[in-house]
């Protein structure tokens, strides 16, 4: 006979308890507490406070207003997609809702609808909703990235253990050399504007001189939880993995 198991309500300390934990995995690492000094090694972004209990209602939406939620979040989040930021890629303070594509958001709609069908956005919020402070949006100016030009970087105990190629299908097709030249830059420059020992960088890597996007952070993650790409977390020993050498 198959034995279930007994179901179990964990408590709200528990339950706390876990968003804390998870929190604590970001800490140094969240868009809406860097330093001025990273600022100025990524693009712009804006972060939007949302209250606990309309974030809340994001999250509990089946037995909400739908109507209602939209135009909550239209009456905070609208006016800010005007100029550069009319049409914005869109995430929360851990993680964006790639998982449905990168798609452009220009209002509170758009928001809503990655909200409510991208599983990276609402596993997280699920954790999020529970802190105030964690209850926000940050958008930044839409840019059309070329894939093959991001890296992902890690670091652990300041130094460098692995760089990949963030997409694990394309070969990279500019100059490596050149790459690692301002790849080592933003490292350095990154590191002199952050007091963690051990985490995940993204960068993308202009080599073209003519292009108009210049080489840049994106963002920093939790080491061991972001997607190692072509490198393996158990063996990583300054590693370079791209296509590139295939
Ligand atoms: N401003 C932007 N405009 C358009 N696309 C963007 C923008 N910022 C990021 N992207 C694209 O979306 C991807 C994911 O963005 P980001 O790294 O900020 O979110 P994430 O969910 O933490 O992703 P990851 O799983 O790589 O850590 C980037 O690798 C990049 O290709
Ligand atoms: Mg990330």
């Amino acid at each position: 006979m198959i034995k279930i198991p007994t179901p179990i309500m964990p408590s709200d300390e528990e339950l706390m308890n876990f968003t804390k934990r998870q929190l604590q995995i970001h800490e140094g690492l969240r868009m809406d507490k860097w330093s001025d000094g990273l600022k100025m090694l990524s693009t712009p972004f804006l972060v939007i406070e949302i209250p606990k209990e309309l974030f809340y209602s994001i999250v509990d939406y089946e037995k909400r207003d739908s109507n209602k939620i939209r135009e909550e979040l239209d009456k905070i989040v609208g006016s800010y997609f005007v100029g550069d930021y009319e049409k914005s890629f869109f995430k929360l303070i851990t993680r964006s809702g790639k998982d449905l594509g990168v798609l452009p958001v220009t209002n509170a709609e758009d928001i809503l609808d990655q909200m409510w069908s991208s599983m990276r956005l609402f596993d997280d919020m699920c954790y999020l909703h529970r802190d105030a402070d964690a209850c926000k949006l940050i958008i930044r100016p839409f840019v059309d990235y070329n894939i093959n030009n991001e890296w992902r970087v890690f670091i652990k105990n300041r130094e460098v253990v692995g760089i990949t190629q963030y997409d694990i299908y394309n070969s990279y097709k500019g100059d490596i050399n050149e790459m690692l030249h301002r790849l080592t830059e933003l490292i350095a420059l990154t590191l002199n504007n952050t007091d963690l020992d051990i985490f995940v960088a993204d960068y993308y890597i202009e080599t073209d001189a003519t292009k108009s996007m210049k080489s840049h952070l994106i963002e920093l993650n939790p080491f061991g939880l972001s997607d190692p790409c072509l490198l393996d977390y158990n063996n990583m020993n300054c590693q370079i993995a791209t296509h590139l050498y295939r």
